[in-house]
């Protein structure tokens, strides 16, 4: 119940219990999305890892099935590991992935649907010629895995990436490029499609098409008919613990990818997230022409509260994904628009003045599952000559939380806090200022105060957010389900996932507030609205059916 599982989402993807990580195998078939994904059917920690399998119509009331793939043979005997879904020129489901063989090397495996046309996709065979891929010579065979959905380049040859860590002494993270002919015999084409040093091994590597102009998805092989497409080399590094990603240009001729920006190359360059969000990966929607991307998110409380729990880990709320076509360099993400079916309790309220210095509490909203859309005034800057030394200061979310004053901020909003704010996580702007760069506007989520229990870690997040002189508003579009608090700043140029363990703000106890705590700009919220969500029943496929 609620009231035992206060941090339990009601929204977002988790299973009944125990440990989950990575998303996987992701695709829409016969009319369902389907969710694979790291499960350790046992326990509320990693181990014993099998592809745990469900169902839904619309990326948010999932329906549990039976894990679709355990370790069952000497090439998958300790884990049934990362892996993607790639649909055949005939419509036909395929698996890739990772197996921990039973002497610890990591190999690549296949399987099929053992009835194609059951929408479930509920049995999968693991073809016969298994592993259809292991370590070239040469490479680390326990630093090799997390195959990529396949692509078809313009010759008909099928190609796919693998991650590696190829460094002999350093780290050197890497997508090796595997081709085929035929689906079933892979080559190792002898050099990787992209690697860069020092950025830990690559995990979970996604590598997918994006239009120039246009929020439509592309599905992966797709060349747009020579008509302007980039790409997204997307990877998840081990030692640096977050996904990275890069846009470029690939050719299919001479399969080689280039960053567009180098300074912004992939394990380097750009996040999808800045909070917790590891492992994800996107796929093609045909039937919204969206591309979706979803990514596991972890818990920030101790592995004993898991135990207790009995659970650890959601997805993150499925995004869309596109090319932002103003500064074509890197991603917008937005939540599904289907997350918009779950708002009930309109309230909204307009023209709210903060001076420096105060709050504003909406004693209206309670409750720890809402939608909120917040948009400000973007104050005037310039008003004043600015003292030198005052120009200097800088504000960074992990040092300076949301109670440390400055002129230019913070001000924002307190989410899962109680009236007192005794309890709250913050969400919140502040500016910074270089004779260089000059403005830059930051976007932070600060948990250090969102829980008295001390057995947490509450670190804060936070990155600049891209405002345009012309812009005159700030926005900010935060879900918040019980334990996690996600942010899509300006409209999904920059987005936080952050997991928190409230004690008092919780369920019905939960509020919100609005602050200013910069000493000299004067805000106003020019509206603010808040939806309650509504639960999803996330159920199996058998009860659901019946009722
Ligand atoms: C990423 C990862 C993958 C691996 C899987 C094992 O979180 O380490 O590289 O395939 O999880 O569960």
């Amino acid at each position: 119940t609620v009231v035992d599982q206060p941090h339990r989402t009601r929204f977002h993807f988790q299973p009944q219990k125990n440990w989950m990580n990575d998303p996987n195998g992701l695709m829409y078939y016969k009319g369902y999305y389907h969710l694979f994904y790291q499960y350790n059917p046992t326990a509320p920690t990693w181990g014993n890892i099998v592809w745990g399998h469900a169902v839904s119509t619309d990326l948010l009331r999932w329906h549990y099935l039976e894990p679709a793939m355990k370790g069952d043979h000497w090439y998958d005997e300790r884990g049934v590991w990362s892996g993607s879904a790639t649909l055949l020129e005939d419509g036909s489901p395929v698996l890739l992935y990772t197996g921990e063989s039973v002497n610890m090397t990591q190999v690549q495996n296949m399987a099929i649907p053992a009835n194609k046309s059951d929408p479930l996709l509920l049995h999968w065979l693991k073809v016969p010629h298994n592993p259809v891929l292991v370590a070239p010579p040469g490479y680390n065979a326990s630093e090799f895995r997390d195959p990529t959905t396949a692509w078809q380049g313009s010759d008909g040859m099928w190609r796919l990436l693998v991650g590696a860590n190829t460094g002999i002494r350093g780290i050197v993270g890497t997508a090796l490029l595997f081709k085929s002919k035929d689906f079933y015999k892979w080559q190792f084409a002898n050099r990787p499609l992209h690697s860069v040093a020092g950025t830990g091994m690559w995990e979970c590597p996604d590598f997918y098409p994006v239009l120039t102009e246009g929020m439509n998805g592309l599905e992966v092989s797709s060349e747009n008919g020579g008509s302007p497409v980039k790409h997204v080399l997307k990877i998840s590094s081990d030692d640096l613990k977050h996904d990275y990603y890069s846009v470029g240009v690939y050719n299919s001729e001479t399969d080689t990818y280039e960053p567009a920006i180098h300074r912004l190359d992939t394990g380097i360059g750009l996040r999808y997230d800045y909070g917790k969000f590891y492992a994800s990966k996107s796929f093609f929607d045909p039937s919204t022409n969206r591309r979706i991307l979803l990514g596991w998110s972890n818990e920030s409380d101790s592995i004993q509260d898991d135990i207790t729990k009995g659970w650890s880990s959601i997805q993150a709320i499925p995004r869309k994904v596109w090319l932002d076509s103003v500064s074509r360099t890197d991603l917008l993400q937005w939540p599904v628009e289907e997350v918009e079916s779950l708002r009930q309790n309109r309230l909204v309220k307009e023209n709210i003045v903060l001076p420096p210095g105060s709050t504003y509490h909406l004693s209206e909203v309670m409750g720890s599952q809402l939608d909120i859309e917040l948009l400000f005034l973007k104050p005037n800057l310039t008003q004043e000559p600015i003292p030198p030394e005052l120009l200097a200061q800088n504000v960074a979310c992990s040092t300076s939380g949301a109670s440390v004053r400055g002129i230019y901020g913070p001000f924002g909003i307190s989410v899962l806090a109680t009236p007192n704010l005794e309890e709250h996580t913050a969400v919140f702007f502040s500016f910074v200022h270089s004779r260089r760069t000059g403005w830059k506007t930051i976007v932070c989520s600060d948990q250090s105060r969102s829980s008295l229990d001390n057995d947490i870690d509450m670190t804060s997040y936070g990155s600049f957010v891209r405002v345009y002189d012309n812009e005159d508003l700030l926005s900010l579009r935060i879900l918040v389900d019980h334990s996690v608090v996600e942010t899509f700043a300006q409209g999904g140029r920059t987005v936080i996932t952050s997991r928190v363990y409230p004690q008092r703000a919780v369920n019905d106890f939960a509020t919100i507030h609005l602050f200013n705590n910069s000493t000299r700009l004067h805000v106003v919220s020019q509206s603010v609205t808040v939806w309650n969500m509504e639960s999803v029943q996330l159920s199996s496929f058998t009860t659901a059916t019946e009722t």
